[in-house]
């Protein structure tokens, strides 16, 4: 049995708001196993992902995403967002991090990935990667997995060189209006064998 799905009937019993929360964060973190989400999770995913995308406020404008482009994505064949949750000492569960999938078949796509600031560098990054990259051979046995990164983001190629990650191509910034500098995309692939 595919192990995310164990947990894709799980519902949040939190809110999140656009305020990083007060009990965040602790020493301790306990991370839950990564399970798909549903559209119930879709606000929460917006919040995590627009407060993780603020890395890229300084090249990029306005918010990384929004609740109908979730919804629109989630419904999207062979997509799935897999989420991952965790709660610190003091606080409730929440929603840490996410990340969304989709595959064709020959190839699966890794977009936003995002991680709440407050528990980056934990973990749980690599760990909704490697989720991700078994889904997507699990379910359609793609041979490879590939994502984008903003050339600008000079902070991000060190971690997706250590997830196993290679350059293999550019291609344009999708909206070139939304750009602060001038950037383009650079495309990585992670390779089976190596998945
Ligand atoms: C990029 C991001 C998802 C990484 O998640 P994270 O939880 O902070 O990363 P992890 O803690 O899982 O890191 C995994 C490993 O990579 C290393 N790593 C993380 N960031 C790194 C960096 N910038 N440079 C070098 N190594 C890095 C960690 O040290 C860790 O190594 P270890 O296993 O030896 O300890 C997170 O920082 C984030 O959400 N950033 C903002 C949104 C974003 O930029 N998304 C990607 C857009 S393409």
């Amino acid at each position: 049995m595919n192990p995310l799905r164990r947990y894709s009937i799980q519902k949040p019993s939190f809110i999140l708001t656009t305020q990083t929360p007060d009990y965040l964060p602790t020493r301790a973190l306990k991370v839950g196993n990564p399970r798909f989400a549903t559209t119930d999770d879709i606000p929460h995913l917006v919040d995590v992902i627009n407060r993780a995308y603020v890395a890229e406020a300084p090249f990029v404008h306005g918010p990384r995403t929004s609740g109908e482009t979730v919804h629109e994505r989630m419904l999207m064949p062979n997509t799935w967002f897999i989420v991952i949750e965790a709660n610190a000492t003091r606080g409730p569960r929440q929603i840490a991090g996410c990340v969304c999938l989709d595959c064709d078949g020959h190839r699966g796509h890794i977009g936003l990935l995002s991680v709440e600031p407050d528990f980056q560098g934990r973990g749980l990054g690599a760990k909704l990667l490697r989720a991700a990259e078994s889904q997507c051979q699990m379910e359609m046995c793609c041979p490879e997995i590939e994502l984008e990164v903003v050339s600008v983001r000079d902070d991000l190629f060190p971690f997706y060189a250590k997830m196993g990650y290679e350059r293999v191509g550019t291609v344009p910034f999708p909206i070139e209006s939304l750009l602060k500098q001038p950037a383009h995309l650079v495309v990585m692939r992670r390779s089976k064998g190596r998945l």
